[in-house]
């Protein structure tokens, strides 16, 4: 029940929600979107998900803001990240209207769930998509499932805006050339020993070097990162083999047409970690988490003194959060207002 709910004090995990949307694709189409009031999947022993991660999901936000009004921040962008991703792995792409819908429709039947203004909490969502129907040699399944379920939502790291303190990886998250671009669930999989591994050694996330020769930053295994030069420049990785935040995007953008910095979305070599005052990771459970400090096996590199967000992180935090709550206002297409 929503009101029994302290929203002040969630973190980053599961609440669950009374309602989630649902459609199945066969016979080569899309059929009509539903609406479920039960979590449970019935799903076939010989699945294509279950042998060979056919599967992509996305991530997404609800806020509601001091007007009383709910806010879907960059829908559009979602579902068509989605479609990249489906073809990526051979998956029939949700025509974007019906994407679009299956959004709208999981917030307003959760309405009771969206977190209240100023507690610092969200509504997360999380449309995902997979193959359902049997396979047993290695290729594309039949039939898919589309889903999508919401639930509030906390800070993603401990802490909320406290810096965090995240190391150098000597895995890879991704291959050259492989699917480091897309949002499949399979470059997750890939990640959660290094998780595991981090969090043991006491670091928040894993910093993922280019995988081809281990000299640039990436990114996370959950967020792009994002760094402030001395004169005061944004600068953000550029890759084929990262995930394109619409975060990152969405910063690029309030950086230029609304700070009036100069940004630069470039190879970054890990030699340059000791010439920036402040770095951040930005996506949408991360919104930005500064991050204090870097390590680089034996070098450490301390922004913005490690302890607090720095003034360029905290501007930019200001005016994304503030036009996701509709305190300022944001570019054509990126709010959609429930009410
Ligand atoms: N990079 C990875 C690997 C992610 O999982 C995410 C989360 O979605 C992001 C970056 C940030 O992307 P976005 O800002 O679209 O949420
Ligand atoms: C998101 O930010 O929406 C993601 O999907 C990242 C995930 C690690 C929670």
């Amino acid at each position: 029940m929503a009101q029994n709910i302290d929203w002040g004090s969630l973190g980053f995990g599961y609440v669950p929600t009374p309602y989630n949307v649902r459609c199945t694709y066969t016979n080569k189409a899309w059929g009509e979107l539903r609406v479920c009031d039960t979590p449970e999947i019935t799903l076939h022993i010989s699945s294509a998900v279950l042998h060979y991660a056919q599967e992509c999901f996305e991530g997404m936000k609800a806020f509601r803001g001091k007007d009383g009004k709910v806010r879907i921040f960059r829908i559009e962008d979602g579902g068509r990240r989605m479609q990249d991703s489906c073809r990526g792995i051979q998956m029939p792409e949700l025509p974007l209207e019906k994407f679009v819908e299956a959004v709208k429709k999981v917030v307003e039947l959760n309405a009771d769930f969206i977190p209240p203004y100023g507690t610092g909490a969200t509504l997360y969502l999380r449309p995902y998509m997979f193959g359902s129907s049997p396979v047993i040699g290695v290729k594309p399944a039949e039939e898919y499932q589309f889903r999508i379920l919401c639930t509030p939502v906390g800070p993603y790291f401990k802490g909320g805006v406290k810096p965090i303190s995240v190391r150098i990886s000597d895995r890879d998250r991704a291959a050259p050339r492989g699917t480091g671009d897309i949002k499949a669930g399979l470059n997750y999989a890939m990640s959660l020993y290094n998780i595991v591994d981090a969090h043991n050694c006491g670091f928040a996330e894993n910093i993922y070097l280019d995988p081809e020769t281990h000299t640039y930053i990436e990114e996370t295994g959950g967020a792009n990162i994002i760094f402030v030069t001395k004169d005061g420049k944004l600068v953000t990785p550029k890759s084929d083999t990262i995930l394109p935040s619409i975060t990152r995007r969405s910063l690029v953008s309030v950086a230029k047409d609304y700070l009036g910095m100069e940004v630069e979305e470039r190879k970054i070599h890990k030699d340059e970690l000791k010439d920036f005052v402040e770095c951040g990771l930005c996506g949408t459970a991360a919104v930005i988490s500064p991050v204090g400090k870097i390590t680089d096996h034996d070098k450490e590199y301390v922004f913005n003194g490690g302890n607090e967000m720095g003034p360029v992180m905290t501007k930019l935090y200001d005016t994304l959060t503030g036009m996701q709550m509709g305190r300022i206002p944001a570019p054509e297409g990126w709010i959609y207002e429930i009410k």
